[in-house]
């Protein structure tokens, strides 16, 4: 049959029915023929027919742009997310994107489409768009999705994305090496106390928790983005020794002075609250003796790490090891102010294991 005779047909319904069931098969029949013949060349050789790159990057772009809505936070562009951000890049996404100051290797410029340079990549973006970009991934292309449910733990590398065009590598060399030669130690300090107020501190933390906490990052239980990549450096048999040599670490410093929002806190955390808050003392302290190993110390812990775990924990996304659930209770009915005041509150104690957080 011909165009002429096809567009010719009477235009009542069965015609119109055969026509695009004629239609449908043809196609069919081509798609079949390209797929069981090996007629689409896939070759990266040959690159992409002319015009089909632009149709890509539109439909990209365009995509990206319908769908990224959510909010930055208002630190985004601190030191300390940029920092966080570098760390976490330079395991996840060095070997496509390059650093700083470095060019991107011969092999992976022969990707199609090739990864752009990390310098390149934030003049072209709002910063909604990146973290799209980054926690979804994009289809066909090797650039893969974050590797986690939630979003929020996507934001200091889009900080960092930010931050790479007017880094040297000098910065991002110092930003990125551990100063313990081990991949931990560069994110969490040495002996395990952070400086980095996004980074929790582990030297207040039980050998127990620890192990069931690294478990839980390994298996997805524990939902994080950033802690699921170190973890997948980690064979499971090396937890227990790796969980034994932070816990043996002993917290120092002073406690803060306490301001009304921590007062606040304090009295929150002693007695409970409205709605359904329990009494957090009850599980965390400050105590005098060891109850459960389980029970995370929060002495000391940094302001910002506790109200984005408070957060998570609120809205049921958190995660965490066996006895995770015990949690999910006492935040459900916390306001932003009560988790604003309870961890300033447990910020300002001094850093100590959770058998000595008494006074
Ligand atoms: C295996 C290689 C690979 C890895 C690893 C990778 N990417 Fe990509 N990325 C790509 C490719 C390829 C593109 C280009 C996609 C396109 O042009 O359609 C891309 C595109 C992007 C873009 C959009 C930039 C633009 O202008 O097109 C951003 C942002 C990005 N990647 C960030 C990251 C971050 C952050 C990480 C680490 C968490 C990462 N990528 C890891 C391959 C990779
Ligand atoms: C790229 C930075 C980075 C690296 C590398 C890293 N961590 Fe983490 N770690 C984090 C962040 C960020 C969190 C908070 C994650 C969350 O929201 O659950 C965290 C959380 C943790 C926790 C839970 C702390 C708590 O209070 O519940 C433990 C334990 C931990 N990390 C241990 C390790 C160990 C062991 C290694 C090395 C194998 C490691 N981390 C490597 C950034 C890092
Ligand atoms: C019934 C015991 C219990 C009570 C009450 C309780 N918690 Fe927890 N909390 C836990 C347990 C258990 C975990 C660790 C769960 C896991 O990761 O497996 C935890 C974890 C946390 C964490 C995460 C710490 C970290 O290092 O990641 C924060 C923050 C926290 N609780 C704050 C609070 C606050 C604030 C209150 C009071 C409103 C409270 N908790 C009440 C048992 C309790």
């Amino acid at each position: 049959m011909t165009w002429r005779g096809l567009l010719s047909l009477p235009r009542d319904g069965r015609s119109v029915v055969k026509t695009l069931g004629f239609l449908a098969l043809a196609g069919l029949l081509g798609a079949g023929a390209v797929v069981g013949f090996g007629l689409y060349n896939v070759s990266a050789k040959s690159g992409h027919w002319a015009g089909v790159s632009w149709v890509l990057h539109t439909t990209f772009r365009n995509a990206v742009r319908l769908r990224a809505d959510a909010t930055p936070p208002e630190d985004l562009d601190s030191p300390a997310m940029v920092a966080l951000g570098a760390r976490h890049f330079d395991s996840a996404c060095r070997t496509c994107h390059a650093s700083p100051g470095r060019p991107r290797s011969a092999t992976v410029r022969a990707m199609v489409p090739a990864p752009p340079h990390v310098s390149a990549i934030a003049g072209q973006w709002q910063p909604q768009e990146l973290h799209w970009i980054v926690h979804q991934g994009a289809k066909m292309t090797g650039m893969p999705a974050w590797p986690a449910t939630r979003a929020d733990d996507v934001w200091p590398v889009v900080a960092f994305l930010r931050a790479a065009p007017d880094m040297s590598a000098q910065t991002y060399r110092d930003l990125t090496e551990s100063p313990e030669g081990q991949s931990c130690a560069m994110c969490h300090g040495a002996g395990g106390a952070s400086g980095n107020p996004q980074i929790p501190r582990l030297d207040i933390l039980s050998e127990a928790y620890i192990a069931a906490s690294l478990r839980a990052y390994r298996s997805g239980a524990r939902d994080s983005g950033i802690m699921a990549e170190a973890m997948s450096h980690v064979p499971e048999a090396a937890i227990p020794e790796i969980a034994a040599r932070m816990a043996a670490q002993v917290p120092v410093g002073p406690a803060q002075p306490m301001n009304a929002l921590a007062r606040r806190g304090e009295a929150l955390a002693l007695r409970g609250g409205g709605g359904d808050v329990p009494s957090c003392a009850a599980c965390h302290g400050p105590w005098d003796a060891a109850l459960n190993p389980l029970f995370p110390s929060l002495a000391g812990q940094h302001a910002p790490y506790l109200r984005q775990q408070l957060r998570l924990w609120r809205e049921a996304a958190r995660g965490g090891g066996p006895v995770a659930q015990l949690m999910h209770h006492a935040a459900r009915d916390l306001t932003e102010e009560d988790i604003a005041a309870l961890a300033a509150y447990y910020a300002s104690l001094a850093p100590a294991k959770l058998d000595r957080t008494g006074k």
